[in-house]
């Protein structure tokens, strides 16, 4: 499925639908490219994060994590090269007056010709375009869109500017009377937070390389073209990690976080054919080795994680303009050096929209003499918003107090849900559309043998289960 946007568009409707995620401000009309997670998506946000954390910290001996703050000293961002170089190319339509960025619109005018059986054609310019963005050879970039005759897809025309430079970051002002306000950004990737905070980790934490720092936390791009939901967002969430090396083994490394990086992958139980990695032709300007890992989407393959070997640059500008030592001694080699970083970068977000992508389903239920369908979020139970339904048959008899006592005994272990309205059949799809993945019934069994029925998600089947067995099947789901 090379680009299926009616897909897309569903996925979309049915999380605002169902309290997965809101057009931020919506009341005020929104603001573009800034969302809201309601109070499943928040869930489901906050389950991904916490495996990501588990297996970057919690599983590995030499990795630990930090928080650090948003706002950093403005200097991080000379050093870190991100005031004079974290840009991209864009381009303006005259006509219509909308900025695009020049690789999106290549790529968005690519996936027409594939759309059209060019695939080859396809190809060949997005090979020209990777080849011209390395070499930031802006003039030749702006032929190949006119040759091309790539139009805008607002006013249809192709008068188009020349292309220019953007800077991503957000500014703002820190103190309160504004002649002594300093400018500050609003941190455009965690990993600078890591970086500053190097030697404060590796001294009290008495880290030997190669050791790695982790985090998760809000950044923010002034991204030009953002849409596509919550892939390309204005404000965002990334699990990152910087894994400090001894010069000389990146290659190595870089080898080795690759793979764990995609088993990780793969552990959300999604398949391995709707992966691949993209190495980057165009380095960012810290780089020396870099690839995506790339996801289908409906709307194509597109990145979720970078992984990025970033030699010593970081840590050596930190040096340069703060005038503090930032070296390691290893003392197997007894040397002195600033150590080279491999790093691991993968947006929360994107991570959301895979997982959705991949568990949303619209499933043909009908037969001979019945039409019927259900939309189903097939989320693995660990990452699922509510693990457990308990649905008491009726609203009397006694049914409900033991459906409370159930909640109650489950609920310190994960995420349940209560509810008694409306007839079980529509109460199992409810539970479908949010993705949770065991519902149980009690009825007047229930009462007289202790057992009620367990219903799953997935294949829809029901069985009749001890109820003081509950937990432990769940558990034995979600760990
Ligand atoms: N520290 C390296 C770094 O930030 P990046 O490739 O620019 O590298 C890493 O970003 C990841 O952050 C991307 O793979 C993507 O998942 C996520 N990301 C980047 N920009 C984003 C945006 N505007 N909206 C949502 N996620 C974004």
């Amino acid at each position: 499925m090379a680009n299926d946007n009616k897909k897309f568009q569903a996925i979309i409707s049915h999380c605002k639908e169902y309290g997965f995620i809101f057009p931020s401000s919506e009341i005020y009309d929104g603001l573009s490219a800034v969302y809201d997670y309601g109070q499943w998506g928040s869930e489901l946000k906050k389950n991904i994060r916490d495996y990501w954390w588990k297996n970057m910290t919690q599983l590995r001996e030499n990795i630990v994590g930090i928080d650090a703050a948003i706002f950093m000293h403005p200097t991080t961002w000379k050093a870190s090269g991100h005031v004079d170089n974290f840009s991209d190319p864009m381009i303006d339509n005259k006509d219509s007056k909308k900025r695009y960025r020049v690789d999106h619109l290549i790529e968005g005018f690519a996936d027409e010709l594939e759309t059209k059986g060019e695939g080859a054609r396809a190809t060949e310019l997005l090979a020209q375009m990777d080849r011209l963005l390395a070499t930031s050879d802006f003039d030749e970039l702006k032929k190949l869109i006119d040759e091309n005759k790539i139009k805008c897809s607002v006013s249809g025309t192709s008068n188009w500017t020349d292309i220019r430079q953007f800077n991503l970051m957000f500014s703002t002002q820190l103190g309160s009377i504004s002649e002594e306000a300093n400018e500050i950004y609003l941190r455009p990737e965690t990993a600078q937070g890591i970086f500053v905070n190097f030697l404060n980790v590796q001294k009290t934490g008495r880290m030997k390389i190669p050791f790695g720092i982790a985090q998760t936390g809000k950044a923010f791009r002034n991204e030009i073209v953002a849409r596509q939901f919550i892939f390309r967002m204005r404000e965002f969430e990334q699990m990152e990690m910087q894994f400090f090396i001894r010069p000389g083994t990146q290659q190595e490394w870089y080898s080795f976080w690759k793979e764990e990086r995609m088993k990780w992958h793969l552990s959300l139980g999604i398949t391995a054919d709707k992966f691949r990695f993209h190495d980057h032709v165009k380095l960012a300007h810290y780089a020396d080795a870099a690839c995506d890992i790339e996801y289908e989407f409906p709307i194509g393959f597109k990145e979720v994680e970078g992984i990025h070997s970033r030699t010593d640059f970081d840590l050596r500008n930190h040096q340069q303009y703060s005038k503090k030592k930032l070296q390691y001694f290893d003392p197997e080699i007894n040397q002195n050096y600033i150590p080279y970083v491999v790093e691991t970068s993968v947006g929360l977000d994107r991570t959301v929209l895979m997982i959705l992508s991949d568990a949303y389903m619209e499933e043909d239920l009908s037969t001979a003499d019945k039409t019927d369908s259900r939309v189903l979020l097939k989320f693995p139970p660990r990452l699922a918003p509510i693990k457990l339904a308990v649905l008491p048959l009726l609203k009397k008899d006694g049914l409900p107090e033991i459906a409370r006592d159930i909640i109650d005994k489950c609920k310190p272990h994960f995420k349940c849900f209560y509810e008694e309205k409306d007839a079980i059949g529509k109460r199992y799809r409810r539970m479908d559309a949010i993705g949770t993945p065991f519902c149980v019934t009690v009825d007047h069994e229930s009462k007289e043998d202790g057992t009620l029925t367990i219903r799953y998600r997935d294949s829809m089947q029901q069985e009749r289960v001890p109820i003081d067995r509950i937990k432990e099947i769940i558990e034995k789901q979600i760990l």
